[in-house]
């Protein structure tokens, strides 16, 4: 077992939540309608009976048309709320907007700059339905995917609900990575129309973004329009015909447009994510039953209510952005803060001054930033008020005990439960997580949501208890991704095979004797750096791309901060000498076939890496090295001295 797995084992610190947190929660309400009297009957009752459980929580929201029947499950694919007529934005605005939060602030928009924007329901519906208009001109159907590039501006989440009401399917990548990405996802997505900005900054530097996408659209033969949202307000170039402007196209439209009556399990979006071979997955996500689960989840875990400020401190560009900033916040009516910058600028109180501004009451960030600001040291929340919070969360990286007790402690005061949320893109919202009324460890996730059947598999598949083993989850939910978007295939070989028919997290973890889980982190070739996931292959696929380079491998290296950094090792083609120079360059060219979040830390040039003797780079014993491990058996080593060649680039 590993070292970190070790010392979370050491932890047994219980933190109860207060007796006033937990009477007022949400689920216990719930719990309460149903006459359950405890959590360990919440988790038992919903175990036996999940389709009761999603069944209740579904008719919450608005249905066009109801289901028939609540699950079919035909393994490894499930379809939920069969039958039944839906939209998400039908049910994030509309609904809304025809009842009593018609004029509640849905968005408090806060710029790099100070700057500030608040959007109503109403406000907000009129921009999608103008912007839904501005698409079906330009043709966009049912069915069809728009591919969207754009920073934390309001046009991102109007944008995907536009495409939402009209039945479009949104592609959304982060705009962190490089022009070069957005043209591989646009390519595989086949989309007719982009959306970009014209430039945005990022502590206070531009960041010219039409000017990049300009450069791969290009290499996008499908692409007939790219839409332009003025933002930063630099000078670009238009093209004739192809480009249009945000605001001019929106400016005369309706501000009535009807909502798409989709099926439940008509497509919502598709977002990219690494996995362990170079070309990235796109996970595929439908209306229904991805709206019922992230609903669920936001309702129950983070336990939001009618004058909460929720605040996601997450980038829409990735998942936690997509469920919880954008779609499960708008399903409740809540009232959420979406900030466009960087955390620390142009200082380290940025997000605590803006918690104190807005009287934020829930906050949910990654631990990578909680240990940044840990670093910065507490005399910077200590300079706020930080008593509106009531609860915490944390996602995308487990959370050292440490970082989850300075963040008990010093944001929130020694009285907000702090949620630690493990879920995944294909999960689509929290699979294993606390609940306001749960005891919490500081490090574990605690135990499964209600009706979640998660467990931990030996390599045979056998289920062990207080070992380490793989993240399995043995029954479906409804927010569960549906595909692999054009690889049906690669959906079944990555997920269900392994164990038949059983979902492969990829992550390892343990459960302990109170049935608590504690996640590790990922046992295959992905890396999570800064919570961003990023795959070892991409990367050296990027660096052999690289003129010069022969071979190269990529692992993660345990960092204090990011969790992991990464750590390349390159072989040169002959003729070619290492020098600092070239591995700037290198490393400049990996920052532009993918972007800044891939830039290996450490770059060294080797002369040969391990191989077995079949020629597979043995990554095991490159990582033991970068972690300053023992390498283990290296028997089947074709060429041992290339393990001596490693300790000298080290
Ligand atoms: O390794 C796990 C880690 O993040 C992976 C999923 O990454 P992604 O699809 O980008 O989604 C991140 C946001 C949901 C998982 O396989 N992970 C996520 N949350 C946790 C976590 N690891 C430990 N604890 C968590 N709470």
């Amino acid at each position: 077992m590993s070292k970190e797995l070790d010392s979370l084992l050491k932890e047994e610190r219980i933190f109860k939540p207060s007796s006033e947190i937990v009477e007022n929660s949400n689920i216990k309400k719930w719990m309460a309608k149903y006459g359950i009297q405890s959590y360990e009957e919440l988790l038992e009752k919903a175990g036996k009976n999940p389709e009761w459980f999603w069944d209740e929580l579904a008719q919450e929201l608005g249905w066009f048309k109801e289901y028939t029947d609540i699950l079919k499950w035909d393994p490894p694919h499930a379809e939920w709320f069969l039958n039944g007529k839906f939209n998400i934005t039908h049910n994030a605005l509309d609904r809304h907007v025809n009842g009593s939060k018609k004029d509640k602030i849905a968005y408090i928009w806060e710029g790099e700059d100070g700057e500030i924007k608040k959007l109503t329901y109403h406000e907000l519906q009129k921009e999608v339905n103008k912007f839904a208009n501005a698409l079906k001109e330009l043709g966009v159907k049912k069915g069809d995917t728009v591919s969207i590039y754009l920073p934390m501006i309001l046009e991102l989440p109007i944008a995907m609900l536009a495409c939402a009401k009209i039945g479009a399917v949104h592609s959304v990548v982060f705009s962190g990575f490089w022009a070069k990405a957005f043209q591989e996802r646009i390519n595989d997505a086949k989309s007719k129309v982009a959306i970009t900005t014209d430039g945005f900054t990022r502590r206070g530097k531009l960041l010219p973004l039409k000017e990049n996408v300009d450069e791969i659209l290009k290499n996008t033969p499908s692409i007939k329009n790219l839409i332009v949202v003025k933002h930063s307000g630099i000078d670009v170039e238009m093209q004739e015909g192809r480009d249009l402007w945000w605001h001019k196209i929106t400016k005369n439209m309706s501000e009535e447009c009807k909502t798409e009556v989709l099926d439940s399990e008509d497509p919502l979006f598709i977002l990219y994510t690494s996995g362990t071979t170079g070309k990235p997955k796109g996970v595929m996500h439908v209306h229904g039953g991805y709206a019922v689960g992230v609903y669920a989840t936001l309702k129950f875990v983070f336990d939001l209510k009618e004058d909460d400020i929720w605040w996601c401190a997450a980038d829409i560009g990735w998942v936690t952005g997509h469920s919880y900033i954008v779609y499960a916040p708008l399903l409740l009516g809540a009232t959420s803060i979406i900030y466009e910058g960087t955390p620390d600028y142009p200082d380290p109180g940025r997000l605590w001054r803006m918690v104190e501004n807005y009287g934020v009451t829930v906050f949910y960030t990654a631990p990578t930033t909680i240990r940044m600001f840990m670093k910065f040291g507490e005399k910077w929340p200590k300079q706020h008020d930080l008593s509106s919070l009531r609860l915490l969360g944390s996602v995308g990286e487990p959370i050292n005990p440490e970082a989850w007790i300075w963040y008990y402690k010093h944001i929130g005061g020694e009285k907000c439960p702090i949620m630690d949320t493990w879920w995944q893109t294909e999960t689509g919202m929290h699979l294993i997580t606390p609940l306001p009324i749960s005891d919490l460890k500081p490090g574990s996730a605690v135990r499964p949501f209600p009706t979640v059947k998660a467990d931990i598999f030996d390599d045979e598949g056998k289920s062990v208890k207080e070992k380490g083993g793989h993240l399995v989850i043995k029954s479906p939910w409804p927010s569960m991704f549906r595909t692999l978007y054009r690889d049906p295939q690669r959906y079944i070989d990555a997920y269900w095979s392994t164990f038949e028919n059983i979902y492969l997290s990829g992550d390892v973890g343990r459960i302990d004797e109170d049935g608590y889980f504690w996640i590790q982190g990922r046992s295959d070739d992905v890396l999570k750096v800064a919570g961003h996931r990023i795959s070892t292959a991409e990367v050296e696929s990027a660096l052999v791309s690289y003129k010069g380079v022969a071979e190269a491998a990529v692992v993660g290296k345990p960092d204090e901060i990011k969790g992991e950094e990464i750590a390349a090792f390159v072989v040169l083609k002959e003729g070619n000498t290492p020098s600092e120079d070239f591995k700037n360059k290198l490393k400049y060219h990996v920052r532009t076939e993918i972007g800044p979040i891939a830039t290996p830390k450490y770059l060294n040039f080797v002369e040969d890496l391990p191989k077995t003797r079949s020629g597979k780079i043995m990554r095991r014993v490159i990582k033991a090295k970068v972690k300053g491990e023992d390498v283990g058996d290296i028997t089947t080593l074709a060429n041992p001295e290339a393990v001596d060649g490693l300790d000298r680039a080290l």
